[in-house]
């Protein structure tokens, strides 16, 4: 078989980049080693900056996004036992968009099953070769049979633990990464959401976060140690933690119920460089991952999309190259501004097992910094609506 974008991953990278390739005349093939209902099953962020929201709608798949979703105008943060609201329009003129991740890939999904359906899930021992040259190729196996597929390009979208970024010539590939010694307890719930608007918040017994997927979904976290494992926390303990951590009004008010879904993960930030070996890029969490603290991640991968959509788009129509050399320090140049973004928020809000209560003190400050001046307020809310591609 031969393509002209070859795409490992069909997480929302790689079905964003292919759709938007698509629309673009380009042809693509997406090769995923997951079942379909393993990839819609898992359960990620759902704050999506105005850049992505105007990129499905480009890609032709926000029409449900715009009727299901709901915008966001702000945010709150809790300390010291009360919230203090964040006003993105008022600061920025911007707003985000609340829209669980599950439900974009499900979007795209459609989208790219409708259009030529080159998505082929349960490839598996994908091996990419001789991206450098300028005839690369990619081979996996399905059902016991081997298949090549021929090239120009090679975008590994396939995720942190993917092959794509351990293809890599390791000589070149530098790599950057902060872990937290913590992480976040999540659960589903059934329930109305305690609040309009997401509220992350500060507490010495912890960070914790009120998010939603609807007005009948809710999404909550804990902070907890890293060794904390899911079977030690009951719903009850849950509910009674996370009001703990939340102001007063919040903890009264909120409609607690039995979880649908109970999971830790760890933080981390991490960076790799560069972004383009010859002729295969790394997109979205093959090349970086931030900790949620802020909801950047889904943010970041749709914006290496739109940087890598544009140039390969440039270089078919135009025969223009210099988009595709300029990708990895287009795309870095974001990124790092995203995973500062990210990195501050986290520790802005976390309790830090080793925190002297001098830098208890300092992020006290912060926060009263942030909720209390209007440069202060409108740095974060510049940052949380999303930085400019
Ligand atoms: N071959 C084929 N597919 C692979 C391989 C492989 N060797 N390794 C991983 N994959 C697939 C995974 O199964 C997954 O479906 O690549 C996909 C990568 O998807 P994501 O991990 O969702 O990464 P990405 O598309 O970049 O999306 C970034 O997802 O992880 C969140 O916080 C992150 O919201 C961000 C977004
Ligand atoms: C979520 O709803 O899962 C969510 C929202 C905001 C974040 C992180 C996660 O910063």
């Amino acid at each position: 078989m031969r393509t002209q974008v070859a795409i490992i991953g069909a997480g929302p990278s790689g079905l964003l980049l292919s759709q938007i390739l698509h629309k673009a005349g380009i042809d693509s093939v997406v090769l995923e080693r997951k079942s379909l209902d393993y990839v819609l099953g898992r359960i990620r962020a759902g704050v999506l900056e105005q850049g992505l929201v105007d990129m499905l709608d480009a890609a032709g798949v926000g029409s449900r996004m715009h009727a299901e979703g709901h915008v966001h105008d702000g945010t709150e943060l809790s300390f010291e036992n009360k919230r203090h609201r964040i006003d993105f329009k008022a600061l920025t003129g911007k707003s985000v968009m609340v829209y669980g991740q599950t439900e974009v890939t499900k979007d795209l999904v459609d989208a790219r099953q409708g259009a030529d359906a080159k998505l082929i899930y349960e490839a598996e021992d994908v091996a990419l070769h001789d991206f450098d040259t300028d005839k690369p190729w990619v081979t996996y196996r399905k059902d016991g049979v081997e298949h090549r597929i021929d090239c120009d390009y090679i975008a590994g979208c396939d995720g942190y633990h993917g092959v794509s970024r351990a293809s890599a010539p390791q000589s070149v590939l530098k790599t950057f990464e902060r872990i937290y010694p913590f992480g976040w307890l999540g659960i589903l719930s059934e329930t109305p959401p305690v609040s309009d608007e997401l509220i992350y918040a500060r507490h010495e017994r912890g960070f914790a976060l009120c998010s939603m997927r609807s007005d009948v979904l809710s999404r909550y976290y804990v902070q907890v140690p890293l060794d904390d494992k899911v079977e030690a926390w009951s719903d009850e303990r849950f509910w009674d933690e996370l009001r703990l951590r939340i102001d007063e009004k919040a903890a009264d008010t909120i409609v607690t119920g039995p979880s649908i879904e109970k999971s830790i993960a760890p933080l981390r930030s991490f960076v790799a460089e560069p972004m383009k070996f010859g002729r295969m890029f790394l997109v979205g969490d093959a090349a970086h991952i931030v900790p949620p603290t802020g909801a950047k991640g889904l943010n970041l991968a749709a914006s290496d999309v739109h940087y890598l959509s544009q140039a390969l788009i440039a270089f078919y129509s135009e025969r223009d190259g210099g988009l595709i050399e300029a990708y990895s320090e287009n795309a870095l140049r974001r990124i790092w501004k995203a995973e500062r973004f990210s990195w501050w928020m986290t520790g802005l809000m976390h309790t830090f097992p080793d925190a002297a209560p001098f830098e208890q003190r300092m992020q006290l400050a912060e926060l009263d910094y942030v909720t209390s001046s209007t440069a202060g307020a409108a740095a974060m809310a510049e940052n949380y609506v999303g930085l400019p591609y």
